[in-house]
């Protein structure tokens, strides 16, 4: 656990890969503010390659914020943000690309464009990256997206008025896949949908993070998102990142957010259902293993 994360200068983990995991987002000494109001000020943070990395805090704390800095819509104060070993802050949209090509996003509240169909808008950052693809092969990698991410195929030729929320959210997931990402954003993706819902989505995060070897960045509030799929936590609050651990390691803290936070009746009921899982996960493992 720590919560000062090591100093790299290019970003990368600077010992042999077995002694420290190669970091994929470097953030360092962050301040950002609207006016008068601080968000963030001097907050560090790293995302290793291949976790999923929980990010939580209070409603207002700037964890969007924090996630529009990374990809380049929001300009901090002041600090220094690399994503793949490269400076993001400041540079020019043309030297940004081929990084933007290498994240996929989903915006709070999925964000999708209603005008269009969700095949084509899984297509929008295909045509923005790739515009020379044929229509055929467009439509084909379309398909193969809303499939991947467990919709039915034709949901595709659907405007996103016509689907439910848990849909919604997996056809922005399937935008957020559309070219092939080595990093995803989720900004709150289970907000909104009733457990089961959400249980079925973490799978799919979880899953998909699996097959593909992603880096994920999880914004949430959920709890259960947070046990069940998250390899660490970073807890935002009082401007920073407080600590960032497993989390058994944040709940050895003395921090009264974390306390509340995670002891609190609903992180007791997550902890429990997650631990229930967990067992059943061993008893099944067990019953694979003796045939
Ligand atoms: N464009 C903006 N202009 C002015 N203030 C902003 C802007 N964007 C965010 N803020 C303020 O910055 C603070 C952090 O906002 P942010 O959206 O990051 O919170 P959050 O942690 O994501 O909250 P939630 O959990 O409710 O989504 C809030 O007080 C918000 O009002
Ligand atoms: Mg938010």
């Amino acid at each position: 656990m720590s919560t000062a994360p090591d100093l790299r200068r290019d970003g990368h983990a600077n010992g042999s890969p077995e002694e420290k995991p190669e970091i994929v987002i470097s953030i360092r000494h962050l301040s950002n503010s609207f006016g008068e109001q601080i968000v963030h000020e001097d907050l560090d943070l790293d995302v290793r390659r291949g976790e999923i990395l929980g990010v939580v805090g209070g409603s207002g704390t700037g964890k969007s914020v924090l996630l529009r800095s990374i990809i380049g819509l929001q300009t901090p104060d002041s600090g220094e943000i690399s994503v793949f070993g490269q400076q993001v802050i400041g540079r020019p949209d043309s030297e940004l690309q081929p990084i933007r090509k290498r994240w996929g996003i989903l915006f709070q509240g999925a964000a999708l464009f209603s005008t269009l169909t969700v095949a084509e808008n899984v297509q929008v950052p295909l045509r923005e990256f790739y515009p020379r693809l044929s229509e055929k092969l467009l439509d084909e990698i379309a398909a193969y997206k809303i499939v991947m991410v467990g919709l039915p195929a034709d949901t595709g030729s659907k405007y996103p008025a016509e689907l439910s929320g848990g849909m919604k959210k997996r056809a922005g997931i399937a935008r957020a896949l559309a070219l092939d990402p080595e990093l995803l954003f989720l900004d709150e993706p289970t907000a909104g949908l009733d457990p089961i819902g959400a249980a079925a989505f973490d799978t799919l995060i979880r899953d998909l993070s699996k097959r593909l070897g992603l880096t994920v960045f999880l914004i949430t509030h959920d709890l259960d998102t947070l046990y069940s799929i998250c390899d660490r936590v970073a807890v935002l609050a009082d401007h920073k990142v407080v600590a960032v651990g497993t989390i058994p390691e944040l709940l050895a803290l003395d921090h009264e957010w974390i306390q509340e936070y995670f002891r609190g009746p609903r992180g007791r009921a997550a902890e429990e259902a997650n631990e229930a899982a967990a067992e059943e996960e061993a008893a099944a493992r067990g019953e694979d293993s003796r045939r």
